[in-house]
């Protein structure tokens, strides 16, 4: 496995490899959720790439990406473990020699669920993974469903900038008590952890969203949203953890659909769908 940080020595490293290329973008602290793409692409391409940035333009919140983990050597240890063949760690002066200037947005969708209380986040995850992907040219990138929202931007970005990619979208690993995995889970003091568990059961279990929100709010979880449409409950919800506040995102089908849930088949506009 090679790690590259430089962006003139990726150019003269890509150009090497030759067959498919699988690309994996992460913000590290990897967990088993992204192991798991991670050997899908080794399992599907000849050449796995793993990206490593944790990317500031997509944080609204300061102490959010002060907060947000790191352990980069852990993270190569396990890269290696499971084939990776490339990764590809940058710093922020080399992924925005613009500083940011130009910026990749979508004006619709990126605005409801976690656009409504995240102003500019996803504006700052397209523009950096148009630029990831312009970068490492795959035929594949591969991306987690906890992050729904995410996924079907990034797929309809690529259909509306004709960017020769497939994007493949992964199910959501869980822990054994339902929690989805996420990097932001080692924020979560044990009594957080124990109460994050309820997210998932109570997403899937209330009969309403109304029900949904009530229930979280009575255990002392902030509520960003819980919403039902396109079949699937989505929900942002904010945990107090070490003097902090730890934010949780996840998506499932619930027990019972709710009518307004059951109507549209597809998000924006269907166009890669
Ligand atoms: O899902 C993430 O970890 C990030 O949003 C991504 C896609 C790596 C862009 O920074």
């Amino acid at each position: 496995m090679q790690l590259v940080t430089d962006l003139e020595h990726w150019r003269q490293v890509r150009a090497e490899v030759g067959g498919s290329v699988g690309f994996v973008p992460t913000m590290g602290a990897l967990h088993e959720g992204h192991l798991s793409l991670l050997r899908r692409s080794v399992a599907e391409n000849e050449t796995t790439v793993l990206s490593i940035f944790v990317n500031a333009t997509q944080f609204n919140n300061n102490a959010d990406l002060e907060n947000y983990p790191t352990s980069i050597e852990e993270d190569l240890k396990l890269a290696q473990s499971v084939g990776v063949d490339l990764v590809l760690m940058p710093d922020y002066s080399q992924m925005y020699p613009d500083d940011f200037r130009f910026q990749m947005r979508e004006d619709i969708f990126s605005r409801d669920l976690c656009g409504s209380d995240r102003p500019g986040h996803f504006t700052g995850v397209l523009t950096v993974v148009l630029k990831l992907l312009n970068l490492v040219q795959p035929e594949k990138a591969y991306f987690g469903l906890k992050d729904y929202q995410q996924y079907l931007l990034i797929k309809d970005m690529c259909a509306g900038l004709f960017l020769p990619i497939q994007i493949v979208g992964c199910e959501t690993l869980r822990e054994s008590d339902g929690l989805a995995m996420s990097s932001r889970n080692r924020r979560l003091d044990p009594t957080a952890r124990s109460l994050a568990a309820r997210f998932n059961q109570i997403l899937y279990q209330a009969t309403s969203d109304q029900e949904a929100i009530a229930e979280l709010k009575s255990l002392g979880c902030g509520v960003a949203y819980i919403k039902t449409q396109y079949g699937r409950r989505f929900g942002a919800i904010e945990i107090a953890s070490q003097g902090d506040s730890v934010r949780l995102i996840d998506n499932l089908v619930p027990k019972t659909l709710p009518a307004e849930g059951a109507a549209a088949e597809s998000f924006v506009s269907g166009m890669s769908r």
